[in-house]
């Protein structure tokens, strides 16, 4: 990882970069606190963190072996001293930092207390490091991708008539906790009846009736990283239009994940579902991009999207997730996560696509 920041310093004429978003602290160093303070000067990457972290830190970046030594600031020792010394004695003058996670008022005090050392904005060059993931990060997405998988054949011998959605949403937490979850990769949506025309609806006490639509969005993080995942299924049986809506989205993800090729660009693939969408009637109903990719946190680039011209390049996590949301009526949305492979795309998921009537 010393490695990819001293090339980035290179190409970007850098003296040194400060790492403060908390994946890419993750990414670079290993620490998973969240709280951190990354230098790399050219001649060494140290890690600053406070008491909290000291332990986990020195573990977490030993572990990883990612060339950071930890340091500790405190009272005593204050952070912007501790960055002052390091970067006047290691003759940097700019200074690559994160612009896109850091707030103005931060900014204009690292300004303040490290001048005469020019800040440069990183802009996503360190996240477009992590847009291709290694076989050991795979592996961790994969297994993610499964404890979903798992909760969601639980839940379906769980969901009834007159259970809330916040139940729903519960039951999904919880079981995805027990088979290892460490944590939620975003609130779960369990959104039912004419709710489920809100594609990211706020689970809440609405009951599960007879003929609705419930649209189940979940997802885990396990060992750091994040799954995604959503089925919609009706609660007892479809009717002619919903199972005509249901078969529309079913067909723009499978055709989407089936004519997904590397080489292509994340604005093709978005094309294909939406097409298709559109020619069954239902193109204004379908607001959102097709996907996104996954990682350390949730909505990583490139995306699928109408404006995304990133090509696909084997190993690149996306969702593939078309919806279409009718106000007053419904709506479905099904979506799997997978990789980019050399001839395709391979899902994650394995969860039934075909409609589900509880
Ligand atoms: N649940 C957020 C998403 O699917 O993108
Ligand atoms: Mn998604
Ligand atoms: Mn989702």
């Amino acid at each position: 990882m010393i490695q990819k920041l001293k090339t980035i310093c290179e190409e970007s004429e850098l003296g040194g970069i400060l790492i403060t978003d908390p994946y890419n602290l993750q990414y670079f160093t290993g620490f998973r606190g969240g709280e951190g303070y990354a230098l790399f000067t050219g001649a060494q990457g140290i890690l600053y963190v406070d008491s909290r972290y000291t332990e986990a830190a020195v573990q977490e970046t030993g572990k990883a072996g990612s060339g950071f030594t930890v340091t500790e600031f405190n009272r005593e020792h204050p952070l912007m001293d501790l960055l002052g010394r390091q970067l006047r004695e290691d003759f940097v003058q700019k200074l690559g930092f994160e612009d896109r996670s850091m707030v103005c008022s931060t900014y204009i005090s690292y300004r303040e207390k490290l001048a005469p050392v020019q800040l440069i904005p990183l802009e996503d060059r360190l996240e477009r490091e992590r847009r291709i993931k290694t076989p050991e990060e795979l592996d961790l997405l994969k297994k993610a991708e499964a404890i979903g998988d798992q909760a969601f054949t639980e839940i379906l011998s769980v969901l009834t008539v007159g259970m809330t959605e916040l139940e729903v949403a519960a039951e999904l937490e919880y079981r995805m906790k027990k088979a290892g979850a460490e944590g939620l990769s975003f609130d779960t949506i369990a959104a039912s009846g004419i709710h489920s025309s809100m594609p990211h609806a706020i689970p809440d006490d609405k009951q599960l009736e007879e003929g609705d639509f419930l649209t189940m969005d979940f997802g885990c993080r396990y060992k750091g990283y994040c799954s995604d995942m959503t089925r919609t299924v009706v609660i007892g049986k479809a009717d002619a239009e919903q199972k005509k809506v249901y078969q529309t989205v079913l067909e723009a993800h499978c055709k989407a994940m089936e004519e997904l090729r590397p080489g292509m660009r994340c604005c093709d693939v978005d094309r294909i579902a939406r097409y298709h969408i559109r020619e069954a009637g239902y193109g204004e109903y379908f607001g959102h991009g097709l996907g996104h990719s996954v990682g350390l946190y949730i909505h990583e680039s490139p995306a699928l999207n109408t404006r995304d011209e990133t090509i696909l390049v084997p190993g690149m996590i996306e969702t593939i997730e078309p919806g279409i949301y009718i106000p007053g009526f419904g709506g479905v949305r099904i979506e799997d996560m997978g990789v980019v492979t050399e001839n395709g795309y391979e899902s994650f998921a394995h969860s039934k696509k075909e409609l589900i009537e509880l």
